[in-house]
Parts: C-alpha cells; structure tokens; sequence
C-alpha cells in the first residue's frame, strides 16, 4: 500500500468513454460515427476488429456500475456518444439515447457514484464528417447545439462536464490519418485543431446559458517531451513535440493565443489554421478546472528521429520500463502540474482524468495478475500526493480504465482495465489491481469526516 497524503475530500474514479465499451453501435436510432466507419474499413483497426459490440456497455452498464460498486468508487468518468443522441449530428434527437444515458446516471447516482461526463471522446457522427468533419469551422456550432441539448437533458443531474477529451486526436484523425476519420492532410488538421477550440468555446457558452449547477472544463494529455541531450536538435525536437501535444491548446486557452514559434513554423509549412476576429475569445472563456491526463514523458532524440509527422521522437527512455516497454516516470505528473502553474498561470482545480498502462507479456499466462499496474498506479498517487503537498490543487484520480476495451486504432489488443472481460461471456473480472485499488480506497475512506462517507 503507497504512502499517500491525499485530503479527505480527494476523490478516487475510474475512466471510460462511450465508444470504447458501448457497442450498440446502430442500436435504436444510433447514427454511424466516424469510429464506426474507421472500424469497418480494412486495415484500419488491429485485426480488423471493430467497436461494434466492444464490452456491450449499452446493454450491461448495469455490470459496470456493479463493479464500481464492488471497487468503491467515488466517481466514474464517462462520455456520451454525440451520434446516439443526435443520429444526425444537428437537429433530431433520440429519445433512445436520451433514455439509455437517464438509466446510467441515474444508476450511477444510486450506486453512490458521481458521473463525470465529457461530451465529446473522438466519435464524431459521420454525418457530419460528410460535411466536412471537425476541418469544417461550422463544427463550432454544431458542438454547441448539440451540448445545449445534452446541458437540458442531463445538467440537472451531471455536477462535473468536460467539452472535450484530448483534442490532439483530431489532429491524429486529420493530419496523420492513424486515427478516424484517416485524413493525412496536414493543412485540414491544423484547422481542424482550431476548430476544435472553438467547438470547446461553444460547449463552454451553451453550459453558461444552460445555468445547469456544476462545473465545466477540458482534459487534456500532457506528455512532456525531454530532449535526449541538450543539442540544439535535441532542443527543437522537443519543443516541437510539446508544442504539437500540447501547447498549441494550452496557449489559446490560457496563454493569449498561438505562441510566436507555433506560428512560425506553421506559416514556414503553410498549415497555419484561418483565424476569424473573436475567436480568441470565444475559446479563453473561463473554465471551473482543468482535466488533466497523464500517462508518462517522452525523452526525444534528433538521432534517432523517424521523420513522422505526428511523433517527430524516438521514444527513447531513461530506463525505468515496465514490462509493456513504456517507460515508468511518475513524476510526469508532478512535471505536468509545475508547467500548468508556472508556463500558464493554472492554480485552480485540476482532476487528473486519466492515468493507467496496458497489461503487458507477464499479464499473457494469467490476465488477473496485474502487479505492473499496482506499481504503475501507486507509483503516480505517490507523486500525486506529493504535489497536494506542494500545494497543486488536485481533486481527483480517475485511473484508465474501469475494464479493458477498444483501444482504438489497437483495437482490443491493449488492455487498460483493472478488470478483464470474460470473452465467452463478457463478464467483468476483477484483476489483482481492482481488489488492491479497493483497499486503496477504503483506506483513504476511514480519513473522511462521517457526514462525507455517507
Ligand atoms: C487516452 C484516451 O483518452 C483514451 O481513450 C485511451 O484509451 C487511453 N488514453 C489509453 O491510450
């Protein structure tokens, strides 16, 4: 068991998204999303394995929120999926959808669970990526539209929103074409990018209007790169890689705009996104904190550079692996907080919406025997602690994730899960790591005031 000085009010959750474990993929009025068609073409997906049934969630959440139970969870951070609520992106909503998220928040709230709900987690509807996706700057409203239909629906329930989850997948989605809709021009990513902040601005404005109580905010995924050695290369690399990751949102939403070396390389490639009067605005509205998701660093090495658009790194690591390959550095997430405060000005709340490891080769012979992802995850609630301590606000820990599912363009090939997934039966099987996270949050429980246990 870590030493850990977490506060009383410190929140522990597990994290899932709707794509990843729904299935139900044309169920009830659902429209295709653009991870549907992704999933259904060719050499897209490991295996050519869709997400069309993934963990069945839309027929089973009842088995999840029973092994969020049997965990003890405080919260359960889930997201909705746009095109079963809204087939046709704008307009028509269906009521199946509606229904089907009333019974998973109010089973979650009955349970004892806090939702946290993101709005969008990559599954554009199709249809609207026939219109041109997120490269078209109409996807600004239509975010809005769409997350005024959800604050009417579920604000009076839902107390924690995100707009959106890890942004820079659209760019993987447009630019690099490794994730949906598979685009590979570069020009259209970055728009899509921009646009992607506006869309963000919009879900802000429309959660504003709504007057829904709660809180709103982004979750975003820093993973600082590390020059191998000091070389101007090395240097440049780097810089290269975080502003890619992560800088170009965080300084349009915290810092004023577009620093001066994203535009310049930008303009130098002829990628740089059309920027309309007011849109600076519109996307550094104000939020109530920030999601924070964190998995480790990447050390960047000019030698060993492999020329990809997206990655321009090696990931050549310090030392410290995991049996999975990635390396294990959880001071990442103290590293990530200090760049917040002192590169953005960040002090308010954060929620650390993401942190967790896929099994690797010693998981092969018993799936259940997860001792990496106690010491992965342990290792991250330490450094966590210490940055409470060092006076970062930090609210909560969602570990990715709730139970292994589709991990995209790996298919299900990487499994996440502090519980397996029966394949014959889907049955959720609890791993060594559920039963440890358990005890984990008891124990952290027994240090809250009575009145907040109940
Ligand atoms: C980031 C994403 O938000 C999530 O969808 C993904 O499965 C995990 N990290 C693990 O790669």
């Amino acid at each position: 068991m870590p030493t850990l000085y977490l506060p009383p009010h410190f929140k522990f959750g597990a994290a899932t998204s709707a794509f990843q474990i729904e299935g139900g993929w044309n169920a009830d009025g659902k429209g295709p999303s653009i991870w549907d068609t992704f999933g259904h073409s060719p050499g897209k997906v490991k295996n050519d394995e869709p997400g069309d049934v993934a963990c069945d969630s839309y027929h089973r959440y009842g088995d999840d929120i029973a092994l969020m139970r049997e965990v003890g969870l405080d919260t359960y951070r889930m997201s909705l999926s746009w095109s079963r609520l809204m087939p046709e992106g704008t307009g028509q909503v269906n009521q199946a959808g509606v229904d089907y998220y009333n019974r998973v928040i109010d089973g979650l709230l009955d349970a004892g669970v806090d939702p946290n709900v993101t709005l969008y987690h990559w599954d554009l509807p199709q249809v609207l990526e026939d219109r041109g996706g997120w490269a078209n700057r109409d996807v600004a409203d239509w975010f809005g539209e769409y997350a005024t239909v959800v604050f009417d629906r579920f604000g009076d329930r839902v107390r924690r929103w995100a707009t959106l989850n890890e942004p820079i997948a659209i760019w993987a989605g447009y630019g690099v074409g490794f994730f949906a809709p598979g685009r590979t021009d570069a020009r259209a990513g970055r728009q899509a990018m921009h646009n992607a902040l506006l869309a963000h601005g919009s879900g802000v404005q429309a959660f504003r209007a709504a007057g829904s109580p709660g809180e709103i905010g982004i979750v975003l995924d820093i993973w600082k790169r590390h020059p191998a050695t000091q070389s101007a290369r090395d240097v440049a690399l780097a810089h290269e890689g975080d502003d890619d990751g992560f800088r170009f949102f965080l300084d349009a939403l915290r810092g004023g705009g577009y620093s001066d070396r994203i535009r310049h390389r930008l303009q130098a490639e002829g990628t740089m996104p059309v920027i309309h009067d007011g849109d600076q605005e519109l996307i550094e509205q104000p939020i109530d904190y920030l999601g924070l998701n964190v998995y480790s660093r990447i050390v960047v090495d000019s030698t060993k550079n492999d020329g990809s658009q997206f990655a321009r790194t090696d990931p050549f690591p310090g030392g410290n692996f995991l049996d999975n390959g990635q390396e294990f550095y959880p001071r990442a997430v103290l590293d990530a907080l200090n760049l917040l405060r002192d590169d953005y000005g960040w002090t308010g709340p954060v929620h650390i919406t993401e942190n967790g490891m896929a099994d690797g080769p010693s998981s092969d012979s018993d799936p259940l025997q997860d001792d990496e992802r106690i010491r992965y995850v342990s290792g991250f609630l330490e450094w966590i602690s210490e940055a409470i301590r060092e006076g970062h606000d930090v609210r909560s820990y969602y570990l990715w994730s709730l139970m292994d599912n589709f991990e995209w363009s790996a298919g299900f090939s990487m499994k996440f899960g502090i519980a397996a997934l029966d394949p014959a039966t889907l049955d959720r099987v609890p791993k060594k790591s559920a039963l440890w996270y358990r005890d984990v949050i008891a124990a952290h429980r027994k240090t809250r005031p009575t009145a907040e246990q109940a």
